[in-house]
């Protein structure tokens, strides 16, 4: 069970990368295609997440987990869910909502490391 849990750290990493992509791009200007990248990034952090945090709090692999930081952290994910929705419904939508959604990815990336 060990690989699998490996393979969804992979792909949850593989998620952010993607949802930091996604944000660069549309911090750089209005390309078109930033919406969909972030809404599969934030996509796949859900479903990644919660698959790892199940395997984790299963005692099948993974570490001890923490549940207030998986809480934390899902709530927060939801959040950059909802936005990159909006943003990918809505390429128009002003500034505010997209930088909502960079803050609380980076807020994500900050717990995920230093929530110990
Ligand atoms: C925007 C959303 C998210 C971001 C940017 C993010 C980022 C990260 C990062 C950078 C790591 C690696 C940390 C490390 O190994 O020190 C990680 C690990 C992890 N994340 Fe997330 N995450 C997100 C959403 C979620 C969600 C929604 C869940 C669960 C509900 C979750 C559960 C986990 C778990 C269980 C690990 C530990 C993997 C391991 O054993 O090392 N994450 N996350």
């Amino acid at each position: 069970m060990d690989i699998v849990y490996n393979l969804l750290v992979v792909l949850h990493l593989l998620g952010m990368a993607l949802l930091v992509s996604g944000i660069v791009t549309r911090w750089l200007g209005p390309a078109e295609q930033s919406g969909k990248i972030m809404l599969w990034g934030a996509s796949a952090q859900v479903v990644t997440g919660l698959a790892l945090a199940g395997l984790a709090s299963a005692g099948v692999a993974g570490g001890g987990v923490i549940h207030m930081k998986i809480g934390v952290k899902l709530l927060i994910a939801v959040v950059v869910l909802v936005l990159a929705h909006i943003l990918w419904r809505r390429p128009d939508t002003g500034r505010g909502i997209f930088h909502a959604l960079a803050g609380a990815t980076l807020v994500n990336v900050v717990i995920a490391s230093m929530w110990v």
